[in-house]
């Protein structure tokens, strides 16, 4: 496997993804340590879509605790009913933020964070963790980051 990207920056969202997630794949295939794998898929995601910050809450302890992620420093903790993250846990669905300030409990990690999509992971009907993908700038995320990064999930979930 190599462990090198290829996403022309030139290509369209639709075009980026399809070219990053076969890839996602490949890098992730037969490697079986979970911290491993997501720590490739986060920083392949912040690379090859160039959003601001892209990680992971893992569901323990009680909370959504952060694990690996690629941007700045971001707060370690969420309680289940707080912010976005929280609402992808209880909702055990995709939440698509166009504009962070317009969603009540939003916790702001950074300032620089406009908009946001947080997905879950689940498996035998318990919300494993959530990806969560920021972007710094309004209305970035849509139908066609949704369709792919939930195909993306699917990946995740084979793993647990
Ligand atoms: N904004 C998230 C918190 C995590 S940071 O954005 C990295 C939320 O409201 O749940």
């Amino acid at each position: 496997m190599a462990e090198s990207l290829l996403v022309d920056a030139n290509l369209s969202k639709e075009e980026k993804y399809k070219a990053l997630l076969p890839q996602i794949e490949a890098l992730t295939t037969g490697e079986t340590d979970l911290i491993a794998n997501i720590s490739n898929l986060v920083a392949a995601l912040r690379q090859g879509m160039g959003y601001f910050w892209v990680g992971v809450y893992f569901n323990k302890e009680g909370q959504l605790v952060l694990g690996p992620f690629q941007g700045p420093v971001a707060c370690t903790r969420i309680p289940y009913h707080k912010g976005v993250c929280g609402a992808c846990y209880t909702q055990q669905k995709t939440m698509l933020v166009p504009d962070v300030e317009a969603f009540p409990g939003h916790i702001a990690c950074s300032s620089d964070s406009k908009s946001e999509i947080v997905l879950p992971a689940i498996k035998d009907g318990e919300v494993k963790l959530v990806l969560d993908v920021d972007s710094d700038k309004l209305n970035d995320f849509d139908e066609v980051d949704q369709q792919y990064l939930e195909q993306l999930m699917k990946l995740v979930e084979s793993w647990y």
